[in-house]
């Protein structure tokens, strides 16, 4: 995994629409983003669907991931401990290795500059928590965290410890059973994230989506509902989503050298403003 290639540059017809991206997002009231798996391709981690997609090579898992969880927690928790899907060790192995990229640390910018008020990711990966983003909303979990589905405790790494021989592990404060925080197919939401979500989207005059598909709902369903209400959406993908053609303007090209780009001139015009 060493030596990733070099970061995708960005194409000079692409200068005027991300000055126009950079003052909409300078003069906006409330910034908030939504990412995907593309933001963090250039961290080395595959996306789920498209060319090199993880459901593409190895087909979606099964939808009913959590009723499978229910049925024998034992059994997810071991296949947890030692994955043995293909899927399943691809991910796992890239996620061990993966660093932020100039994507994440342009969104940690934009919320030290004031520009985003909360950042929505469907990424587990927790490269935005890495990057210095702490606004964040992860609505499909953090693979490194654990949660009990009883009381909705979330535990740091390390912090409970699985035995092995005592599977699956139970919360200290409900007894609860504990799983992996990334919420699996068919699992509702937690609703304290879910709030989160819907609470932003309301706040939000402008809205930055960057790397998805725009295909899972209810994280597909966010950039509607800004545009509904009069705000502004603007995409960051090289290849057409589904919200492509309702996006106010859509940036084609890679998440990380457009999103620096952003960053810089949407803090030379704070600079310049002030
Ligand atoms: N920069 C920005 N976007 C990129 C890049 C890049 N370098 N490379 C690819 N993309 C775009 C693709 O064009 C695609 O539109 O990222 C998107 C990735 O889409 P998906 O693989 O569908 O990922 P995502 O939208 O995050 O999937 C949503 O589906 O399987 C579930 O739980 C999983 O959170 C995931 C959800």
């Amino acid at each position: 995994m060493a030596g990733h290639a070099a970061a995708p540059s960005i194409d000079a017809s692409l200068a005027g629409p991300i000055s126009r991206a950079a003052a909409l997002v300078a003069g906006a009231r409330c910034v908030v983003a939504l990412t995907g798996a593309g933001l963090s391709v250039e961290s080395g981690i595959p996306p789920f669907r498209g060319p090199g997609g993880l459901w593409t090579k190895h087909g979606e898992p099964p939808l009913d991931g959590y009723q499978r969880f229910l049925r024998d927690p034992r059994r997810s928790w071991q296949e947890r401990l030692s994955p043995s899907e293909g899927w399943a060790v691809a991910l796992h192995e890239t996620l061990a290795q993966a660093r932020p990229n100039a994507g994440h640390l342009a969104f940690a910018r934009l919320e030290k500059l004031g520009r985003c008020d909360a950042l929505i990711t469907q990424n587990v990966d927790d490269l935005h928590r890495q990057a210095g983003s702490r606004n964040l909303l992860e609505i499909h979990g953090n693979h490194r965290l654990l949660r009990c589905i009883g009381c909705m405790r979330r535990f740091a790494e390390g912090e409970l410890a699985i035995d092995p021989q005592e599977l699956p592990p139970r919360c200290p404060d409900c007894g609860g059973i504990v799983k992996g925080d990334t919420v699996h197919f068919g699992e509702p939401i937690p609703a304290d994230v879910l709030r989160g979500c819907f609470e932003a989207v309301e706040r939000a005059d402008c809205m930055l989506v960057a790397g998805t598909s725009a295909t899972v709902f209810p994280a597909a369903e966010f950039p509607f509902e800004v545009l509904r209400r009069g705000g502004c959406v603007i995409e960051i993908n090289p290849y057409e989503s589904e919200l492509t053609p309702m996006a106010t303007l859509s940036l084609r090209g890679p998440g990380g050298a457009v999103l620096a780009q952003l960053a810089a001139e949407v803090a030379a015009a704070l600079e310049g403003a002030a």
